[in-house]
């Protein structure tokens, strides 16, 4: 047996009791005649207490010769501590050690295995078994446990099925580039890597499993950010013989489940918003309601005045900044110059201070009088001691950026608690996205979507006014997760594979196994992934998902610690049919 107890469970209640326990040196304190060691594994720290007197010459040697996380395993007898530290379980007692072995040495660690440690990002990345004995790296670990169990739990519970689905696959439409294995077997071929298991989940459908879910990785060749890593995991769920209205009562069970039994968090029913709404409110799809500054849209109040710059601008809209008056003339130019920053792109940032005495003053005083600003600030909502933040130009830009805009204040004026949970579901997203490169139509979710009943006729005449069945689950400004209801039948889904684009040959050389499908009673159904990485965070109070990941990723998408991707050797590309076999 190598331990009979764990580092973390040790209290007054053990004291006299013989004890085994092991785990890794966490630091040591020497005094000579005295030596502490701080005993660590996964469930806490406990204290080793070696003495001349109490245990042995020999062993006090071998304790003072202890490095940093050597793996030690210890016997001896629960002590009452002399200094008491009452922010550690194990605070109240010490080990009176007896016996040691040293179960391995370690080299000195590149960076101290502390809650705050000296170690940089790309260090830790390299070394990411050692971040990982780091509470806050662990503590998430086991947090995405949690949360990944009680999702199982919950949908079990509710009879969905778990199905694996095939990781080597034909390439799945979700909008990112796929990842490619070459076939050795079949030479010249390749597998896609799944971005989603979508067209499986809507098989297994067909199939007649009725409720599925899967926990399944997925693969994107996307650029990366903070929510996106080229791997990702998703809680993937398909339903049967559902509407939308089933889907969305299903998974908001789910989340409600989740943010109850993970966080203490108890809310009712989450609110829903048009995507139009969301992007002319918050001039995004994925809103973070937790805090207003809704934005307001002052065409009707500012254009046809003198102000040429709003004249010619299709949306001229603002926000309002609470206590935005106080910022002095400089803060209000820096802030004019991170909204001109190329990464946010606007030409300029007109502003109003809202004034305690109910008066106004604007950096366009010379075209517009109280009266008018008094009606934008009733557009955004601005009240005595507020600022306006005004941006104009294309509806598109002018909604990014001052959506950009708004998140960079509320982040400054910290509205954005992460203990405070605010999801709510975004509904009737066009089902066709305009795609300037290729210079059409693409699917806004993806091809299987189907659009809203009776807009099938305003594909011809205005596919991109087109509402479909799908719908994002966002919580606290990210998408969490997203879904639709799918198309069913052959003969839709054939017109929509028209529509963007494929001919019939090409819509069947990649897709046929869907659409025969459907022409074996494929009952109505949809569904809804969400991003568990995403939620694991989100719920961990956090945004950056590699934070929650054992092993992930850095920007370039290379993972440090074991150098990959890495070239492969000649025989093996040769293998693959990958290199021509010059002898040949
Ligand atoms: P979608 O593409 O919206 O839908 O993906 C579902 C959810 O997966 C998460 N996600 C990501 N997380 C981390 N890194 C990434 N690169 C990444 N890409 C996506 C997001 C997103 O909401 N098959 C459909 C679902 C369906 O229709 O049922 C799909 O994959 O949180």
């Amino acid at each position: 047996m190598y331990r009979s107890h764990n580092c973390g469970e040790l209290d007054a209640s053990f004291i006299n009791k013989e004890v085994t326990l092991a785990g890794w040196v966490q630091k040591s304190r020497d005094k000579g005649f005295i030596v502490w060691v701080d005993l660590r594994d996964r469930y806490g720290i406990t204290q080793l207490v070696f003495d001349e007197e109490r245990t042995s010459k020999t062993m006090l040697e071998q304790a003072q010769n202890l490095g940093r996380e050597f793996v030690i395993q210890v016997k001896g007898t629960v002590i009452e501590r002399a200094s008491k530290n009452p922010n550690m379980t194990t605070g109240d007692i010490e080990i009176l050690v007896s016996e040691l072995n040293i179960l391995n040495e370690s080299l000195l660690p590149p960076f101290t295995i502390e809650d705050k440690t000296d170690g940089g990002e790309e260090l830790r990345m390299k070394y990411r078994y050692l971040d990982i004995r780091r509470n806050p790296v662990k503590n998430n670990l086991i947090f995405r446990h949690k949360v990944t169990q009680e999702v199982r739990n919950y949908l079990s519970k509710e009879g969905f099925i778990e199905v694996e689905t095939p990781y080597l696959i034909k390439s799945t439409p979700e909008g990112a580039r796929d990842f490619v294995v070459p076939s050795r077997m079949n030479a010249g071929q390749f597998y896609a890597l799944p971005q989603s298991p979508q067209t499986f989940k809507q098989l297994l459908m067909v199939g007649g499993m009725d409720k599925y879910f899967q926990i399944v990785k997925c693969f994107r060749d996307e650029d990366l950010r903070a929510d996106r890593q080229p791997e990702f995991t998703q809680i993937d769920c398909e339903m049967a013989f559902i509407d939308q209205e089933d889907i969305l009562n299903a998974f908001e069970g789910l989340t409600r489940h989740l943010l109850k039994e993970v966080n203490g968090v108890v809310i009712d029913k989450f609110p829903r918003m048009l995507y139009d709404d969301a992007m002319r409110l918050y001039g995004n799809d994925k809103p973070d309601i937790r805090f207003g500054m809704e934005f307001g849209e002052l065409n009707n109040n500012a254009q046809h005045k003198d102000f040429g710059v709003f004249n010619s601008a299709e949306l001229v809209a603002g926000i309002a900044v609470p206590g935005g008056n106080t910022y002095t003339r400089k803060e209000i130019d820096k802030l004019i110059d991170w909204v001109k920053r190329p990464q946010i792109g606007a030409l300029g940032m007109i502003y109003v201070r809202c004034n305690e005495d109910g008066t106004y003053k604007s950096s366009v005083d010379k075209f517009y009088d109280e009266a008018d600003l008094a009606k934008w600030a009733e557009a955004t909502g601005a009240k005595a001691g507020d600022l306006i933040c005004v941006l104009s130009g294309n509806t598109n830009k002018v909604r990014a950026q001052l959506s950009a805009l708004r998140m960079e204040l509320a982040e400054r004026l910290n509205l954005r608690n992460p203990k405070e949970f605010a999801p709510l579901w975004v509904m009737d997203f066009p089902l066709l996205e305009w795609d300037e490169d290729t210079k059409r139509y693409h699917a806004m979710h993806h091809p299987f979507t189907s659009p809203k009943p009776g807009q099938l006729e305003l594909l011809k005449t205005n596919p991109g006014e087109v509402k479909a069945n799908a719908y994002d689950l966002v919580m606290n400004g990210n998408e969490i997760g997203g879904g639709s209801i799918r198309i069913h039948d052959k003969e839709t889904q054939a017109l929509m594979f028209d529509y963007l684009g494929f001919t019939p040959e090409e819509a069947k050389a990649q897709f046929g196994f869907l659409m025969d499908a459907f022409q074996y009673g494929a009952p109505p159904h949809g569904g809804l992934a969400f991003g568990l990485d995403r939620l694991v965070a989100i719920l961990g109070g956090q945004e950056t998902i590699r934070d929650y990941i054992a092993f992930p990723k850095n920007n370039a998408g290379r993972d440090v610690m074991i150098d990959a991707p890495s070239r492969i050797d000649d025989a093996q590309l040769t293998e693959l049919s990958l290199k021509l076999n010059l002898k040949q």
